[in-house]
């Protein structure tokens, strides 16, 4: 695997779960494989498990980690090319990604979507110059489109609580006060296509994903309907993707909190978040804190599909490549 950034990349998925699963059997039993290189974690955007369950990962491999924060103590950097630097940013990244790449052997990328540009965000700029300029493997932390070791998380979590090969996963839109991405669904809807499982998602008129990423999926804009019968309820809050309210917050409604009344009329689903939450927003204190809530092993997998991907991708390091120095 040369670089992380869909699920294509992963290859066969039963595959990598089958790998995420013996890794999590036995995590340190690769604890030398990333002796002598180092991991470079560079954080556009603020992050607690994804900055954790990665560094964790890699300390499992035996990897040194950098992390930089780009918004705390760096130089501010231009992204745009061509633009006379006569602002606030001293360094351009065009200069920074290289510079950058000479201190590691693999980097972590966590760019969100800016909703100042809708071709911008899924055009994926950011992280496509970390690939064009750093000649180092680049894997994504999160970027503007898609969240793919959150969704590969996510799968590992629903192989290991389903009870049916072919479970019933509703992804359901739930309120929340900002606009937030469709980093997460998008990826989500992604990963649970290419896994086969049946898909429901739902949400109010408006908040349609972008095609590409529905996919195979039904589309059910009746939240009770769409719960009938669910095994997992993945729940999320994401901001308009059509023209012209892309980006746009276009409803808050409070109906479609997940709560104990409409769990009921699943098939005693579990309840899955990628998290942080807003609790009584997004998902009732009675439903987080229920049986059926599985947030805190989902969020417990991040660190076994980061190490999947990691030990994948140092795989891919040549012995003559000047990164293995
Ligand atoms: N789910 C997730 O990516 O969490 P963080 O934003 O805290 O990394």
């Amino acid at each position: 695997m040369k670089h992380f950034t869909t699920v294509k990349d992963i290859g066969d998925i039963q595959q990598a779960v089958h790998q995420a699963l013996a890794v999590k059997r036995d995590r340190f039993a690769y604890s030398d494989k990333g002796r002598n290189k180092t991991l470079l974690m560079v954080f556009f955007n603020s992050s607690l498990r994804t900055r954790l369950s990665t560094q964790k990962a890699a300390l499992n491999l035996g990897m040194n980690v950098i992390v930089l924060d780009v918004n705390q103590g760096a130089w501010k950097l231009e992204t745009e090319r061509g633009i006379v630097m006569d602002g606030d940013k001293p360094e351009h990244i065009l200069e920074a990604i290289p510079v950058m790449a000479s201190y590691c052997d693999i980097i972590g990328i966590r760019s969100f979507a800016r909703f100042e540009s809708k071709a911008d965000d899924y055009s994926e700029r950011t992280l496509n110059q970390f690939i064009q300029l750093s000649g180092r493997p680049v894997f994504s932390m999160e970027a503007a489109t898609r969240h793919p070791l959150q969704s590969f998380a996510d799968l590992i979590t629903i192989e290991e609580y389903k009870k049916t090969v072919r479970p019933k996963v509703v992804l359901t839109w739930a309120p929340h006060p900002n606009a937030l991405p469709q980093a997460v669904p998008n990826s989500f809807a992604e990963w649970m296509n290419a896994a086969g499982y049946e898909l429901v998602i739902t949400h109010p008129e408006g908040y349609e994903l972008d095609p590409a990423f529905v996919g195979s999926a039904t589309v059910e804009y009746d939240q009770r309907k769409a719960f009938d019968g669910a095994d997992f309820v993945y729940a999320k809050n994401w901001s308009a993707y059509a023209d012209p309210n892309y980006g746009k917050v276009i409803s808050k409604d409070r109906s479609w909190t997940v709560d104990t009344a409409k769990m009921a009329l699943t098939n005693n689903a579990f309840f899955m978040h990628c998290l942080p939450v807003r609790r009584n927003m997004i998902v009732t204190d009675d439903v987080i804190e229920s049986p059926q809530s599985i947030v805190i092993p989902e969020a417990a997998n991040r660190e076994i599909s980061a190490q999947v991907v990691l030990m994948r991708l140092l795989d891919e390091l040549s012995p003559n490549s000047p990164a293995n120095r």
